[in-house]
């Protein structure tokens, strides 16, 4: 569940202060609710009213009941926010922030992808844009993926994109028939398995745990593989005291907030840094959140008629994960193989 608490950290100086203060003002004037992947600098996770990964923050979305959406994430989630509720002013701070494995997919290569495999059911990495949403049957996150892929009958096949990591690695978890799209995210593919070994040496007691972006070699070694979620709900829980975490270090906040009596070591990627960013959410500023609401934009639009083709695969993973077997049986009977494109024209 993603935990709603009020604003924590103190602000690093004046500057933070009153940007702060001024985005906590505007969120009321405006009836907003700020929503912050667990990526965003400390201080943006902490002033959300929202936290979750993706598949949460898609599901708390479509629930807000306030007039503004207030996206501190990358833009495939603000987008997904709008898709799910239209009625709301969605917000991002930079529309500059993007995703690599969204940026690998485009919507005319998807669609190729897809026709030459008619016979192939489309499950979807939520990292993706609208387009690609709707040319796809069924969306999925990493915390729901494997549960989705069980529930689709075994004979049918399956294209999974737009990554391949956590492509390979439902596929050996489900023994399903996947053809993947060769997308990476860039953070973390980059994670090196020497220096983790290296960190493993150094803290023989520590566990290391993953997020099923990472490669299969990472994977292969982590003691616990999930979504940002899953990995935080597992500290909380796991009776070890130190982990090395692989994916990227904005989670780190979140886990020494909820675990404070242990610790965490970022694990570190094959360029010599000591932890991994990803610059497209870390475009979103303090600032930059504060602009967007004084402003009243950037503002997501969604024009209504892909609005509505991208609809219905995302709810179809809500339903698939939320319902009951009819709910399965239903959005199952809805999907027509082989595969017709009926959109007109090009993308
Ligand atoms: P989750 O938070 O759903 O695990 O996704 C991670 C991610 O890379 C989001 O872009
Ligand atoms: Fe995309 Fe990777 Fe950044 Fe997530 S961490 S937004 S998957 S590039």
């Amino acid at each position: 569940m993603p935990e709603q608490t009020a604003y924590t950290s103190a602000p690093q100086s004046m500057d933070e202060l009153a940007l702060v203060r001024e985005i906590l003002r505007l969120k009321e004037e405006m009836n907003a609710v700020i929503l912050a992947h667990y990526y965003q600098d400390s201080i943006i996770q902490d002033i959300a009213d929202i936290r979750g990964d993706s598949y949460e923050l898609s599901r708390r979305a479509r629930e807000v009941d306030a007039d503004v959406i207030v996206f501190a994430g990358v833009h495939f989630m603000a987008e997904t926010a709008k898709i799910l509720n239209p009625g709301k002013t969605v917000l991002l701070p930079d529309l500059n922030a993007g995703c690599s494995l969204a940026e690998s997919a485009p919507a005319h290569l998807f669609r190729r992808f897809r026709a030459m495999h008619p016979d192939h059911l489309a499950v979807t990495y939520i990292n993706c844009t609208a387009e690609v949403k709707a040319l796809s049957d069924i969306i999925c996150t990493s915390s729901s993926a494997e549960a989705i892929l069980e529930k689709i009958p075994a004979d049918i096949p399956i294209l999974f994109s737009p990554d391949k990591n956590l492509g390979a690695y439902v596929r050996n978890k489900t023994g399903r028939q996947m053809l993947l799209w060769q997308g990476v995210c860039t953070v973390h593919e980059q994670f090196s398995e020497q220096r983790i070994q290296e960190l493993r040496e150094t803290w023989p007691d520590a566990e290391m745990i993953a997020h099923p972006e990472c490669e299969g070699a990472v994977l292969r070694s982590a003691d616990f593989i999930g979504s940002t979620s899953a990995m935080l709900r597992y500290v909380e829980e796991s009776p070890t005291r130190r982990f090395i975490v692989a994916t990227e270090a904005g989670i780190l906040h979140q886990m020494r907030k909820r675990a404070p009596g242990k610790e965490f070591h970022a694990a570190p990627p094959n360029n010599g840094c000591a932890c991994n960013v990803c610059d497209y959410m870390k475009v979103n500023t303090l600032e930059k959140l504060y602009l967007c609401m004084r402003d009243r934009g950037p503002e997501i639009i969604v024009p209504e008629d892909l609005r509505l083709r991208a609809l219905r695969p995302i709810e179809r993973m809500l339903e698939m994960t939320q319902g009951d077997k009819e709910a399965v049986h239903r959005v199952l009977g809805e999907i027509a193989l082989p595969y017709h494109d009926s959109v007109e024209g090009s993308i």
